[in-house]
């Protein structure tokens, strides 16, 4: 640990699995107290809580729907009362679902909106007061490569993610004179329970695609995370969109 995040206060969204889980234990290595956001109900939660204690940091779970404004109320509430207000903010919650835009219901595009985007919205509206009292805040959204260069069955969450981006940009020009930072991360294919919905094809076509050929693992995103939140590292960026993505993309 070398407590590049000693003192602060960080809130993780989708804690639970995958990349959440893999920020949120590269947080407790640097020190942060954490408190774990995720709508599973499963083991998940607490083992990835256990994971981070073990590195001496306090860490509470709380569960929620971060597409639903009550939860997100609830949770911000109950993380304040516990560990004061939050100081970094990733909102890293996310579903995928393929389908073409043909064929696609309202109410499958509605749902990735609301888990991929919503929630992005609602968790940074509950965190920036506390982060504006503090004068200090950081904001890291999870994006995606596809809300960069889209994705054939991927429309809706290519809009999400595209949707996260311009959202980033926008609140970082809105808190920029209040010491609060807010940038994204937009991963190329990473292995993860949500990468493994991915049909056959599209796993085979992309990874023959990748500059890296190759998929990427949460541990290898973590760290972008750790630079975005840390001082003096992360300090100036605001309104970035960082891509740790294989050279998927180049911007
Ligand atoms: N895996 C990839 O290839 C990849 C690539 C680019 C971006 N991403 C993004 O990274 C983020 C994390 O994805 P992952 O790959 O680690 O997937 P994952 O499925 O392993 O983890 C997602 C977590 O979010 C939680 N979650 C889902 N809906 C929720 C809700 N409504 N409220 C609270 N928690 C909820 C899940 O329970 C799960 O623990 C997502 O935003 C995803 O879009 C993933």
């Amino acid at each position: 640990m070398t407590g590049l995040l000693t003192g602060r206060v960080a809130l993780v969204t989708g804690a639970a699995s995958g990349i959440g889980a893999a920020i949120a234990e590269a947080y407790a290595r640097e020190g942060a107290t954490l408190c774990l956001v995720d709508i599973s109900t499963g083991t998940g939660l607490a083992d990835v809580a256990k994971r981070c204690e073990d590195w001496g940091v306090r860490t509470i779970t709380l569960l929620a729907d971060v597409s639903k404004e009550d939860d997100v109320t609830r949770a911000f509430a109950d993380a304040e009362a516990e560990l004061g207000a939050v100081d970094i903010l990733v909102n890293n919650a996310g579903i995928l679902t393929e389908c073409r835009v043909s064929d696609m219901s309202a109410a499958m595009f509605d749902e990735l909106i609301a888990v991929d985007l919503r929630s992005v919205f609602l968790c940074s509206r509950a965190a920036i007061p506390g982060m504006q009292r503090k004068q200090f805040g950081r904001i890291i959204n999870v994006s995606s490569q596809l809300g960069q260069k889209g994705g054939v069955g991927l429309a809706h969450y290519s809009a999400a993610k595209a949707g996260v981006i311009g959202f980033t940009r926008a609140l970082a020009r809105e808190l920029a004179r209040d010491g609060i930072t807010v940038n994204s991360i937009a991963p190329g294919p990473i292995h993860t329970a949500l990468s493994s919905d991915l049909s056959d094809e599209w796993i085979r076509t992309l990874t023959e695609s990748l500059p890296l050929g190759r998929f990427g693992y949460p541990d290898e995103v973590a760290p972008t995370a750790v630079l975005l939140a840390s001082e003096p590292g992360g300090n100036l960026y605001t309104g970035q969109t960082l891509g740790p993505n294989s050279g998927d993309v180049m911007p």
